[in-house]
């Protein structure tokens, strides 16, 4: 963590967090207000999310997760998951350039296989254009459940104990983290989620053991640098104990 943070845009004078996990919620229901599609609150959506990616890199947040597509998403109605597949495509698409003033560091976290093929070249191409720079890493969560990640670690250990390449008794919390989309990767310090809902919608499970939570009471859509702030200021005043005294 690093205190007085000294950065492109302003100095912060309270600790930030090394890792921010974002739940974009809200979409719908900002869309919904105005009278449109759920997909003009998903433009909508993606458009914070570019402003809110950009800002947490300019401001030296090491790492943000942010939850674009859940392994349960794919229960929405078709039209809507086309919309979100056409969305992601053309963020991708101008992503392979947009970051790269930034040195941002894009990796995605889920199972890529349910994406069409051409989704998921963008998606490799995406990480390895940028696997090298030195920016914030940006992990975008697509076709991520956190309970669907866990079951591949422990199918994962399971297989290496099978074939003798672990020892149960060896196996521990660092294997287990090991085995996760966010292997190497600090758990989050704060996890984000605006539009008034208490829940963590299988959201990194095993990695918010400690994390902090805060809750907004805006749309995602609405959701603003300023917010960030509020959010970060939140999260520097909170005592984090670990479990201990
Ligand atoms: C949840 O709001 C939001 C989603 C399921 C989609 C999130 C996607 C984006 C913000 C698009 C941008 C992402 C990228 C990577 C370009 P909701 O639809 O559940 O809202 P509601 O609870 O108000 O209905």
């Amino acid at each position: 963590m690093s205190l007085f943070k000294k950065n492109k845009t302003k100095e912060f004078d309270f600790v930030l967090p090394q890792h921010v996990g974002i739940i974009m919620d809200g979409n719908g229901r900002w869309a919904k207000k105005r009278h449109l599609p759920r997909s003009a609150g998903h433009r909508a959506g993606a458009q914070t999310f570019r402003k809110i990616t950009r800002y947490c890199s300019d401001i030296g947040i090491k790492y943000l997760t942010v939850y674009a597509f859940s392994t349960e998403n794919w229960r929405r109605p078709g039209d809507e998951v086309d919309s979100l597949m056409k969305l992601f495509k053309s963020y991708l698409e101008e992503a392979l350039s947009d970051f790269k003033d930034d040195s941002i560091v894009v990796r995605f976290i889920g199972d890529k296989a349910p994406f069409s093929e051409d989704l998921r070249a963008l998606m490799i191409e995406n990480e390895e254009s940028s696997k090298d720079r030195d920016g914030m890493v940006l992990n975008i969560a697509m076709n991520y459940g956190s309970r669907d990640e866990i079951v591949r670690a422990v199918k994962s250990i399971s297989g290496d104990v099978q074939k003798g390449i672990i020892n149960i008794d060896s196996i521990s919390e660092d294997t287990v983290s090991s085995r996760l989309y966010t292997c190497g990767q600090p758990d989050p310090d704060l996890i984000i989620r605006p539009s008034g809902e208490y829940r963590i919608s299988n959201f990194l499970l095993w990695q918010c053991a400690y994390s902090e939570f805060v809750i907004m009471n805006k749309l995602w859509p609405d959701f603003t640098p300023n917010d960030m702030d509020h959010a970060l200021e939140i999260y520097s005043k909170r005592n984090r104990r670990f479990g201990g005294v």
